[in-house]
């Protein structure tokens, strides 16, 4: 009886599996009613008594031995089978993650930004409400001017006259206000126009401000940046046109007209039929402007330009409704894809 309690012992304690099945064959040769263990208990009536108290120890060794071997490979291969079957099936093809696009107003502002950077020009930005200062005084605008009135901007306070900035060219003040020339920067951002929506105006739309200052700036230095620029954004076969203008922080002043790239030049839709299409505003920075920021006017000389993103995007992507931008209807966004 001893022999064969160690025999099974032996047997018991190097079994090892990793089959449920083999578990069952297991169980049903120790444990089961018919099994080995009982069995042993039923013999354990012959067992003679002065070896009994040792010989039932042993076998109520076994039998706890095999049930716990039972019962610990049970567990481990439960655990194995809940990860091994989670929800997720690894077999199948995996879901289309959309992707996301950039807005158009981002890819223009990008595209402008990379043009001019590759000729020097840093960014800067400015606050979104300004003061009377920056948006009008410093930018010479006479007390009267219509701009001023409420019907044309936003005011937030009358007095002293908080607004929303009605043109990027409230940057240029603050960048020459702190930094002394060579000043060779553009000032991306949005501006606020009280007006009337519609398909070609709105109340918020976004500019891009240029702005060179230094000894002996000209104005063919402006033409050629712009031409550059043209060139870059509409396509190398694009000419510029200028015709004078008036701002009253530039002197001389002119609108800038690049001919129509749909057409070349035979008149379309986009040209209304005149070959050219206007995208900016430019001139000579006025002598007063540069002596409102403490920039000595007799030493130095520069240009600005602004323009409007929409207005590119609108060329360049033939959109009939400026609103579209705002409104964040993705059947319109996702037709935009960038690498910029
Ligand atoms: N600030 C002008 C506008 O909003 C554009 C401009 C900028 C013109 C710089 C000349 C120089 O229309």
């Amino acid at each position: 009886m001893r022999d064969k309690i160690r025999k099974y012992t032996e047997e018991i304690n190097s079994f090892r599996t990793s089959r449920k099945e083999e578990l069952e064959d297991f169980r049903i040769r120790y444990l089961s009613k018919k099994g080995i263990i009982p069995g042993l208990f039923s013999e354990f009536k012959d067992v003679p008594a002065d070896q009994r108290r040792d010989i039932g120890l042993m076998l109520n060794e076994l039998k706890n031995t095999a049930q716990e071997k039972f019962d610990q490979i049970l567990h481990l291969l439960e655990a194995a089978e809940t990860v091994q079957k989670p929800s997720l099936d690894l077999t199948l093809p995996a879901d289309f993650m959309e992707t996301g696009s950039r807005h158009p107003v981002s890819i223009i502002w990008n595209e402008i930004i990379a043009i001019f950077s590759r000729i020097g020009f840093t960014v800067a930005e400015g606050p979104d409400i300004e003061d009377d200062w920056h948006n009008f005084s410093a930018l010479n605008f006479q007390e009267e001017h219509p701009a001023r009135d409420m019907q044309d901007t936003f005011f937030l306070q009358e007095q002293p006259a908080f607004l929303l900035r009605t043109h990027t060219s409230s940057v240029q003040i603050r960048t020459m206000e702190k930094t002394r020339p060579p000043i060779r920067a553009l000032f991306p951002g949005r501006v606020y126009r009280n007006e009337a929506i519609s398909a070609r105006a709105h109340c918020l739309f976004h500019q891009v401000e240029g702005l060179y200052v230094d000894r002996h700036v000209s104005f063919a230095d402006l033409k050629q940046t712009l031409l550059y620029f043209a060139r870059e954004m509409f396509g190398e076969n694009t000419g510029i046109r200028l015709r004078p203008s008036f701002f009253p922080f530039t002197e001389p002043s002119a609108e800038m007209d690049i001919s129509c790239f749909l057409c070349g030049g035979k008149g379309c839709r986009i040209c209304k039929g005149t070959g050219w299409v206007e995208i900016l505003g430019c001139g000579m920075v006025d002598p007063a402007v540069l002596d409102n920021c403490g920039i000595n006017s007799t030493e130095y000389t520069g240009f600005a330009f602004g323009m409007g993103i929409e207005r590119i995007a609108i060329l360049r992507y033939q959109i009939n409704d400026i609103r579209l931008f705002f409104e964040n209807d993705i059947r319109f966004l996702r037709q935009f894809r960038s690498a910029l």
